[in-house]
């Protein structure tokens, strides 16, 4: 049995949805997206992943395709069409284009639908070594546009940084612009400087990630000191644990930067206890 997918309306196999080449997505990379992990079959911080689509689809003008409800239907009916097949531990990924037009940088007319694309895929669990070993990191200047806010499907900044980091045998760019970090090629940043935990503040430089805010939220319910501030370079290399998160890798403990050690070059003790704090938070969204 295939992997079903959404597409403008229709559940079908994934193998059989087709969009036309002047989809403005193709075309372009003129549209939004978002990725949603489901524990148990439940959407990991579903309203917030809404919320911030619907703020995306504002910022670049393109038509929201679903009501808040039907949102919530379709998602969860994506996750019971695949549960055969994939289990109940999915990883939901949608994208809203601009829709089919004539190739032109400028709008197209307004009745030009947006085209929206839903998939599914089994939510792939996290390798032992994490945990002992944690994940090297290196730093990049940041060669992104200037709106890294919006969670937008034209990446190819992002996926040359994440292939950089790759080829220098890595798994994130953690990225700089004008001296201070911004974040990792495809996640938010942490730091844990003279004990405080430390997380570059929202604006257009970075991605509001869903993850970065239940962090925030855990640590301040576990009284654990932290805040919102900019980290330099030479902040970052003094560190005593630095962590990437977002919500299909969670928390990620990174030990090697730019090929020198972290802290001890293990996984932190902030980590390890942050981290059960999010497994715990993981297991009640499961309960629930
Ligand atoms: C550039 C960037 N920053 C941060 C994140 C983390 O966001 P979230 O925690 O919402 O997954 C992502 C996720 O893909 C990302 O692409």
């Amino acid at each position: 049995m295939s992997s079903i997918s959404y597409l403008n309306g229709t559940f079908m196999p994934a193998s059989e949805a087709r969009i036309s080449p002047l989809d403005r997505g193709f075309i372009f990379g003129d549209g939004i997206y978002e990725a949603i992990p489901a524990y148990s079959g439940k959407l990991f911080r579903l309203d917030e992943h809404l919320q911030r689509l619907a703020d995306n689809l504002a910022a670049v003008r393109i038509k929201q395709p679903l009501t808040t409800d039907e949102w919530k239907q379709v998602l969860n009916e994506m996750i019971s069409r695949n549960q055969a097949t994939h289990g109940s531990e999915q990883s939901i990924y949608l994208q809203v284009t601009r829709g089919v037009a004539e190739r032109d940088h400028g709008f197209p007319d307004s009745n030009v639908e947006p085209t929206l694309f839903i998939m599914s895929a089994p939510l792939k669990s996290l390798p032992e070594s994490i945990a002992t070993e944690g994940v090297a990191a290196i730093t990049h200047e940041d060669i992104r546009w200037k709106n890294c806010h919006i969670k937008s499907t034209s990446l190819l900044g992002n996926i040359l940084l994440r292939q950089q980091a790759y080829d220098d045998g890595a798994v994130e760019a953690i990225l700089i612009r004008d001296g201070e970090i911004t974040e990792g090629a495809a996640s938010n940043l942490f730091a844990l400087i003279d004990g405080i935990l430390i997380t570059p503040p929202k604006g257009p430089l970075l991605l509001p990630g869903i993850t970065r805010d239940l962090i925030l939220e855990l640590a301040q319910q576990h009284k654990i000191a932290s805040c919102e501030a900019f980290i330099t370079p030479t902040q970052l290399k003094g560190a005593e644990e630095i962590w990437l998160t977002s919500s299909t890798k969670e928390i990620l403990p990174v030990t090697t930067l730019d090929g020198i050690a972290v802290g001890n070059g293990k996984p932190g003790k902030a980590w390890k206890q942050m981290s059960q704090h999010y497994q715990h938070y993981k297991q009640q969204l499961r309960d629930a």
